[in-house]
């Protein structure tokens, strides 16, 4: 009589058992999902033609940056709260990358072109790191970028007087070829955004081996 309960707990433990390690195995999956899903739905792409200057004064296009993997960040320098925070994060996610920091290029547009000039920018970036590079441009060619990138910006004026301008504060992290390959939320910690440019590297580099 006691047999058919036995066996209903020889079949249920390993199944519970196989439950149980589906569930592990999913949690990165859905990890990466939370971190790529939104803006990336549908058809909706990042990235595209673009001529600005960079911090040094050199007229600079998307073609430029190919090459290497590109962290792309909009802001600007008299931001005061979002923007220091970001660069100062991608700073430190870069040092946790070690060597494969040095294919990764990270790029802070301004959206404010009227007040970021080619100087002000070097100085800014270069207090959080070197290896940022400042891009500014006219106003026309910012917007041109801004809009590949489907940036959202708004002068609004502060409390105290100041202009300060809301904008979208994702970060876009593209290929060597320029291709879009995953935004991430300006509220990542640093070591999620290492994790996520490592994990679309290593992607990028079997896919490529795969071909060969
Ligand atoms: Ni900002």
């Amino acid at each position: 009589d006691a047999m058919p309960a036995r066996r209903l707990w020889l079949i249920g433990i390993p199944i519970l058992i196989a439950i149980g390690a589906a569930l592990l195995l999913w949690r990165p999956a859905e990890d990466e999902q939370r971190v790529s899903s939104a803006p990336s739905a549908g058809s909706l792409t990042f990235g595209g033609p673009f001529t600005l200057v960079d911090h040094t004064g050199r007229p600079v296009t998307e073609k430029d940056f190919l090459g290497r993997y590109q962290l792309v960040f909009f802001g600007f320098t008299q931001c005061a709260a979002v923007c220091p925070t970001t660069l100062q994060t991608i700073s430190l996610a870069m040092n946790q990358l070690g060597e494969l920091a040095d294919s990764v290029q990270p790029l802070f547009i301004s959206i404010d072109p009227e007040r970021d000039t080619a100087e002000l920018l070097a100085e800014y970036v270069s207090y959080f790191d070197k290896r940022i590079v400042g891009l500014t441009g006219t106003p026309s060619q910012v917007g041109v970028a801004a809009k590949a990138f489907h940036i959202y910006y708004r002068r609004v004026r502060d409390k105290d007087g100041s202009e300060q301008i809301d904008h979208t504060a994702t970060m876009f992290f593209m290929g060597p070829d320029g291709k879009y390959l995953t935004f991430i939320h300006p509220d990542a910690a640093t070591q999620k955004i290492a994790q996520v440019m490592k994990m679309k590297m290593e992607n990028s580099t079997k896919m490529t081996s795969r071909r060969e």
